[in-house]
């Protein structure tokens, strides 16, 4: 069975009341677990970790590593325009993973628009609110079923 983790970075775990008008008015709980039913209902395990922590993010995508993921699907949010620690643990895995974001970063402020995670993702979906999430699913399974 193919097993996919998302993973989701730091303020995440306050969308539905974080500037609706970026992030939409969705709680994250509501989110995944919509997400879970997408993935259940095409035979693909599917878990997720929000966190605030950089250093647990890192911690977590090692564990993915260890556990062989398949893919992974990561939304880095503030962590996306800073972390080269996440970069790395991404790369050490070689686990393919697919970038995220809710809001549409390339038509935001100029630091936005730097990503660390871009060049080295198999792809990046952004700007769909929580639907971006279905949409990286959908993309990873068109991989594994083309
Ligand atoms: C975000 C975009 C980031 O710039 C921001 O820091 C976030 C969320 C998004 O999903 O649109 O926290 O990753």
């Amino acid at each position: 069975m193919v097993v996919i983790r998302v993973f989701n970075g730091p303020n995440l775990n306050l969308l539905g009341q974080r500037e609706p008008a970026q992030y939409g008015q969705r709680s994250l709980q509501a989110i995944m677990q919509e997400l879970e039913q997408f993935a259940d209902s095409c035979g693909v395990e599917l878990d997720h970790l929000q966190t605030n922590s950089e250093g647990a993010l890192v911690d977590a995508i090692q564990q993915a590593g260890e556990d062989e993921v398949d893919y992974i699907i990561i939304n880095p949010a503030g962590y996306t325009h800073t972390s080269v620690a996440i970069r790395d643990a991404l790369l050490a895995v070689e686990i393919p993973f697919v970038e995220v974001h809710l809001s549409a970063v390339s038509a935001r402020e100029p630091f936005r628009q730097i990503t660390y995670f871009s060049d080295i993702a198999i792809g990046v979906i952004s700007g769909f609110r929580g639907e971006s999430y279905l949409l990286a699913l959908q993309a990873i399974l068109n991989r594994i079923e083309p």
